[in-house]
């Protein structure tokens, strides 16, 4: 990597109508490196990117490439000039093939201005294929809509290749890969950087930006926050950068008590979807965490247990009232909420108010006939000032709030009902790292308190951090439950991804 910039950014700003999503950006893209471009949701990132790769236009300020000042009016102008970028939502035409996705717009494949030299495209394509290093094993003439969404972002990928990019731009690359593909992005993310292409990544998982950045930019609310050299920086000052205030350490939020009697005691629980018995219980303010790989049937297990989906037989009793089989109402009222994992279809009324979000629960719940509209707003005030939730007016549609806030607003609709046991169904997924810590927060408080919390979540660290106990699932079984003390990464993911476990019934 040198010190030469390959891209300055100069005072760069950029309205949507009354929406400044960019102000008075500057920051210089070196020549060989691997730049990570990081900020939380909306923090102008793509923006940028689509700026640099001629999707948008400035609206000031300006580029400087190569050492000259950059005026792309298009992706192909830019591409012309060596810059593509991979969008989140792929360009790529599903039922043409790999080969004419790749050379669509290359005159030299066509003959005439008009046929297309099929072979030579196919040839040319298999070429590129050996110049990323990775063998994705795809055959040139398969059709778009036939791949995956790992093999389509390879293909953009080589795309980008066919145009002699010296400028790859990948926006939010890995949010749609698993582990294993995110490995394979990466070691040809390398490979094209040891051949000298520049890349900049887009991302907000820091975990990845460590493995991959040479350096990182960091954006918040459309400023330049600073720049930051991966191999002197850690976690927790990129957190301060993109947040703007110390959140903490994951592992110090959670504070422990010791735990009262059985609130929530499951047995013999079978559900429509798997054949074994689920038993287990959860003590007064006692966080029981629930780990397993997607399609392990943790959803489906929390939904049973709440009496969201029917079950074929066994018993769910909260403060030694069973609750199986019954209402859902009468559930609520025995003391018991519950956040979904899908918050705009099962949790909140996106077209509704905050207002009437934060009293869906209670309204359901009440005796009453008529909702108290000013005791309502008092409450509600209550609610987001302690949730610390960001609105502009409580009348607005909840749709109009970020994911963070949205799930807030969920959060507010079950604590005025101060459940004795709460289901917590990925609490935190799809919202930004700040919101997260404050999830946190709230559930280490509502512990605190005396509920009693059974959470899923697909973020490891979050389990560990966060619970008393850790319950492992494992296609459809609970096979392993370890105390606080003993839940150690490795441990979990081993119990996680065992094939064999025996006997039919453990
Ligand atoms: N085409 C657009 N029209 C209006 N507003 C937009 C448009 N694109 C982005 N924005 C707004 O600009 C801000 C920055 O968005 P974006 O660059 O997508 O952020 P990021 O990629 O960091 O999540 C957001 O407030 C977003 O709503
Ligand atoms: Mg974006």
């Amino acid at each position: 990597m040198s010190k030469d910039p390959l891209v300055e950014v100069e005072h760069i700003s950029k309205r949507f109508g009354v929406v400044q999503a960019l102000k008075d950006i500057s920051f210089q893209i070196y020549e060989g490196e691997i730049l990570a471009l990081i900020g939380e949701n909306g923090a102008g990132k793509s923006t940028l990117a689509k700026i640099i790769s001629g999707v948008h236009t400035q609206s000031e300020g300006k580029i400087i490439y190569g050492g000259e000042v950059l005026n792309c009016t298009s992706t192909k102008d830019a591409r012309d000039k060596g810059i593509s970028i991979v969008l989140q939502e792929f360009a790529l035409i599903p039922h043409l093939s790999i080969a004419e996705n790749i050379f669509l717009c290359n005159n030299d494949m066509y003959e005439n201005g008009f046929w297309q030299n099929r072979s030579r495209m196919i040839e040319e394509t298999y070429k590129l294929f050996e110049r990323t290093g990775i063998d994705f094993n795809l055959d040139p003439s398969m059709r778009i809509e036939e791949l995956t969404v790992a093999q389509q972002q390879y293909v953009e990928i080589v795309k980008a290749l066919s145009n002699n990019s010296r400028l790859i731009i990948l926006d939010e690359p890995t949010s749609a890969l698993s582990k294993s593909e995110v490995t394979h992005l990466f070691s040809l993310m390398r490979h094209l950087n040891a051949n000298g292409v520049t890349l900049v990544f887009v991302s907000h998982k820091l975990d990845e930006i460590f493995e991959i950045s040479d350096r990182i930019v960091v954006f918040r609310d459309g400023l330049f926050v600073r720049t930051l050299t991966t191999s002197e920086s850690n976690e927790q000052e990129l957190i301060h950068a993109m947040v703007g205030r110390d959140i903490g350490d994951l592992f110090s939020i959670r504070k422990r008590h010791p735990v009262g009697n059985q609130m929530l005691v499951v047995k013999d629980l079978v559900n429509s979807h798997y054949e074994q018995p689920y038993s287990l219980h959860l003590h007064k303010g006692e966080v029981l965490g629930v780990f397993g790989l997607v399609g392990s049937g943790r959803t489906e297990l929390m939904r049973s247990i709440f009496g969201a989906d029917p079950i074929k037989s066994g018993s769910v009793a909260i403060n030694n009232r069973n609750v199986a089989g019954k209402k859902l109402k009468i559930a609520i009222q025995a003391g018991f909420g519950m956040l979904p994992e899908d918050r705009k279809h099962h949790g909140l009324l996106l077209e509704q108010s905050i207002l009437d979000n934060i009293f869906l629960a209670c309204t359901a719940n009440s005796k009453e006939v008529f909702r108290k509209k000013r005791k309502e707003s008092i409450l509600a005030k209550k609610m987001i000032q302690e949730l610390r939730i960001k609105l502009s007016s409580v009348d607005d549609p909840v749709n109009s709030l970020s994911g963070g806030n949205q799930q807030k607003v969920a959060f507010a609709k079950w604590l005025l009902l101060n459940p004795d046991v709460l289901i917590l169904d990925e609490p935190t997924r799809g919202i930004d790292i700040g919101a997260k810590f404050e999830v946190y927060g709230i559930i280490d408080k509502l512990a605190a308190q005396g509920t009693s919390i059974l959470m899923v979540s697909s973020e490891l660290q979050e389990i560990i951090a966060l619970s008393d106990r850790v319950l492992i699932m494992n296609q459809g079984r609970l096979v392993k439950e370890l105390r606080h003390e003993e839940a150690q990464e490795e441990l979990i993911m081993h119990y996680c991804t065992l094939d064999n476990f025996g006997g039919k019934d453990d």
